[in-house]
């Protein structure tokens, strides 16, 4: 086996640590999302969803594939559960489908589907599995695409709908709360770039939906709020990568660089906190005022009981001539000569404490727990085992920069691995791998990984 780079063991990882050092109340699991391992796409009177319209277009996911079965989890979640209590994860983060629910969206409720999620939360409990639930995670249901989705002012409402019936639905079992999924990506990828579901380019609908995505995500917190027992704990998640400059000190880098952070880091969760839209540093946002009607300013904040912090690299930034209003543009691992991951991303573990404390550093900030983190590398079974090192490694680093973030008293209260199974990596396809457990998509068997051994042992007291 060849060493990995350096850049896998920063210096500033304690030398060794266990779970006792992140304390009793610590949580501790794993992260998954319904389009990506459900399968299942048109059973049962589940309705399309975008992704369901997005994959059958041509030139959208790498080599043409599509999550019509991928891990087949509407028919194996049994199993699956049992995985996770065979390596000792209790706490399971899964996503609804909204048109499973819902196949129009709105109205009609699919009694089949609702009852999927009424399974898969008793299985849960069943075997001592606590869930975390994320209302949307990216699959919008395409009749409401084919009124506007996220452009249309009207989603608000349709969510606050779908929002109450789940609460109504699953309150009784469900605790934690997450209300959308990482709004950036599905405003910016699939909005702007249209390199994601439903495939939309252009700054007008870019910034409809992201005035739509964050007015919804503080109505569907309001709407859980009143729906769910008083002990619910609600929260909302938000990717992050720590930005820094190109050439560090050069000023338009430097500028460059904070216009980077204020979309990629801040866009969504300064109006959650009360801050409004960070436009000192981004001026291109004036134009969201374009969608916003008076009366918003108030209707953008709410209290959420934790902040899902989803990290997975750092972002270095230069200034760019060629890229009209944002001036900016990234500079990848590769041309930096960096290592990097399946995906493209810098492994660079210190992104995750940067990304902590710059959100804990907002005053009005509830606790945060770390929702998503992962690396994508490939692997292979080998007699029975699959010997994913890098992975490992890769996770030891980064649990170890979130411990040094709570060594320094920066409130940090869960860590989830991204992701739990081998998915469907949206517009990447089947290629990068992040489980923990290996899935054969052709034979559906699961295989326990070496990082997901290592995951159990941590999670078991074994000084990592
Ligand atoms: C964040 C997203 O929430 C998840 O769906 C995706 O698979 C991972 N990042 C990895 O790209």
């Amino acid at each position: 086996m060849t060493p990995l780079p350096a850049a896998f063991f920063p210096p500033s990882t304690p030398a060794t640590y266990t779970r006792a050092d992140f304390g009793p109340d610590f949580h501790w699991g794993t992260s998954t999302a319904a389009y990506q391992i459900e399968g299942a796409w048109n059973l049962d009177g589940k309705g399309p969803s975008i992704w369901d319209a997005f994959v059958r277009r041509r030139r959208t996911i790498k080599h043409r594939e599509n999550a019509d079965i991928t891990c087949d989890f509407y028919h194996l979640y049994k199993e699956d559960l049992g995985l996770l209590k065979q390596m000792g994860i209790k706490d399971f983060r899964f996503s609804t489908s909204w048109s499973r629910i819902l196949p129009d969206g709105v109205g009609t409720v699919n009694e089949k589907g609702l009852d999927f999620y009424d399974r898969l939360v008793d299985g849960c409990l069943e075997r001592g599995i606590t869930p975390w639930l994320t209302l949307y995670h990216w699959d919008l249901p395409l009749a409401l695409q084919r009124r506007g989705g996220w452009t249309n002012r009207a989603i608000v409402g349709w969510f606050t709908e779908f929002a109450q019936l789940i609460a109504n639905r699953l309150g009784d079992r469900v605790r934690h709360w997450m209300v959308l999924n990482e709004p950036m990506v599905f405003v910016g990828a699939g909005h702007m770039l249209g390199i994601h579901a439903p495939g939309r380019r252009g700054l007008g609908s870019f910034l409809a939906a992201t005035h739509h995505a964050a007015l919804a995500q503080a109505e569907g917190g309001r709407a859980l709020r009143a729906t769910l027992p008083a002990t619910a704990s609600i929260g909302t998640t938000y990717s992050c990568s720590y930005v820094t400059p190109w050439r560090p000190g050069l000023p338009r880098d430097e500028r460059a660089t904070r216009r980077a952070d204020a979309l990629l880091n801040r866009l969504f969760v300064e109006p959650a906190l009360g801050l409004g839209y960070p436009v000192a540093d981004l001026p291109i946002l004036n134009w969201l005022d374009y969608y916003v009607r008076p009366g918003d300013e108030a209707l953008l904040p709410f209290k959420f009981d934790f902040l899902g912090v989803q990290n997975y690299t750092r972002e270095v930034v230069r200034h760019s001539p060629y890229v009209p209003l944002l001036w900016a543009t990234l500079v990848g691992a590769k041309a930096r000569g960096m290592p990097y991951t399946q995906m493209g991303w810098e492994v660079y573990p210190e992104s995750i404490y940067h990304m902590l404390k710059q959100f804990s550093s907002y005053s009005a900030a509830p606790p945060l727990l770390v929702t998503e983190n992962g690396a994508a590398f490939p692997d292979e079974v080998v007699a029975g085992r699959v010997p994913d090192y890098a992975r490992q490694a890769y996770l030891r680093a980064c649990i170890g920069q979130v411990l040094r973030a709570r060594r320094e008293g920066i409130p940090v209260e869960g860590y989830f691995v991204w992701s739990f199974t081998d998915n469907f990596e949206w517009a990447e396809g089947y290629e990068p791998r992040f489980g923990l457990v290996r899935v054969d998509y052709d034979t559906q068997q699961r295989t326990i990984k070496d990082s997901g051994w290592w995951y159990r042992d941590l999670l078991a007291g074994n000084v990592c």
